[in-house]
């Protein structure tokens, strides 16, 4: 008898502990999923050609301290000066000789995509308020902060091409950059290409549907635009000119990681930072939408689900959409989460935002490193 009354009162407890879990998801969770998360791409392709390496822990740290979660980093080609902006809303410059110093204040804690313009302004993605152009003496116009009547939700990323028409990313409509995390539990494909017309003074939409919309990039011609789908493990391209202009296609898939930023390099590649999305935890919640929608309804475990992904990748691709090399940090031992990588002669400038410095790698170096690897 009184047992069966503990085996009542324990059911009783677990029912009401289930309704109200139950409740709560019902009137907090921020998520509505619509499908599984795309596949990731096969053991085969490019991972069984790249064994992973660990050979971005030869990184040097630029700036250490100083810079806050620099998303973004630029290299100018013709001095060599480093552009970042950091969580504190400033757009940073690296000498030549070595020495930070403050270049433009913008404020706020969602600035992104640094790229820079003809006139010696640089442009600058805010995720919150859209896409900006700032002087060196500290001038911050808006360019646009809305498209064809819609909210530029998360600028992410920008490049300006030589007839002055900035391509840049909307990476959701649905999350703004401090929630980022949550369209990786929803997977609704929200992300557009945009397109800014100094002319005009007007955006427009190039392409949308994306899989969170991220790096934008162009090949020297010009003759296409480069959009990377974070969530599809790939980068699609946009024909600019000739017989396919207008045509969208697959540039470069099966990428071990997720893009994230991608830059045209000074060796003529371009060079693609990896997410690395992925965690036991995260793989394991993924697979139900009740699991995403009950983590999603508490911040605590969204951010301990977040604090799951470690390490490092990043990708050199052909003009083609060949990748040709692939270097990691596969467990995130000197650099996380990094998400842009460029190349300047020689050497590798990678921004992150887990990180407060920017890697520097000679990739001389790194190339000594793996042939003495190699057993002859
Ligand atoms: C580096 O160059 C800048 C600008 O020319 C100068 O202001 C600064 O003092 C130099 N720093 C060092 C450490 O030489």
């Amino acid at each position: 008898m009184a047992r069966r009354g503990l085996l009542d009162a324990a059911g009783a407890a677990a029912l009401a502990v289930a309704v109200s879990l139950a409740v709560h998801v019902a009137l907090h969770c921020p998520v509505q999923p619509v499908g599984p998360p795309p596949a990731r791409p096969a053991a085969g392709a490019a991972a069984s050609r790249f064994p992973p390496n660990n050979l971005l822990q030869n990184l040097e740290k630029l700036g250490e301290g100083m810079l806050r979660a620099p998303e973004d980093v630029y290299v100018d080609n013709a001095g060599g000066e480093v552009f970042t902006a950091t969580r504190d809303g400033w757009v940073r410059r690296m000498r030549a000789n070595g020495s930070w110093e403050r270049w433009g204040l913008v404020g706020g804690t969602g600035l992104l995509g640094v790229a820079p313009s003809a006139d010696g302004a640089m442009l600058v993605c805010d995720a919150d308020k859209g896409l900006l152009k700032v002087e060196e003496n500290g001038r911050v116009t808006l360019l646009a902060s809305t498209v064809q009547g819609s909210t530029i939700r998360f600028a992410d990323a920008a490049i300006e091409a030589s007839d002055g028409t900035v391509y840049f990313s909307d990476a959701s409509t649905r999350f703004s950059f401090d929630n980022w995390f949550l369209d990786f539990f929803e997977y609704r494909f929200t992300g557009r290409l945009l397109k800014y017309d100094p002319r005009t003074g007007e955006a427009s939409v190039v392409l949308d549907g994306l899989g969170f919309a991220n790096g934008v990039a162009l090949p020297p011609d010009e003759a296409f635009v480069v959009v990377c789908e974070t969530m599809r493990f790939r980068c699609l391209r946009v024909w600019l000119k000739g017989e396919k202009a207008g045509e969208a296609e697959i540039f470069v898939d099966n990428l071990p990681g997720n893009p994230d930023n991608i830059r045209l390099g000074s060796d003529g590649h371009f060079w693609i930072a990896l997410l690395q999305v992925r965690s036991p935890w995260l793989d394991l919640i993924s697979r139900w939408s009740l699991t995403r929608r009950v983590i999603a309804s508490f911040p605590a475990l969204v951010e301990r689900t977040k604090a799951t992904l470690k390490g490092a990748v990043v990708a050199q691709v052909s003009l083609n959409g060949e990748i040709v090399r692939v270097l990691g940090d596969y467990e995130g031992k000197v650099i996380n989460w990094v998400t842009s990588v460029t190349e300047f002669n020689g050497d590798l400038f990678l921004g992150s935002l887990a990180t407060n410095f920017i890697g520097k790698l000679s990739l001389a170096k790194v190339t000594r490193e793996q042939e003495d690897a190699v057993p002859s």
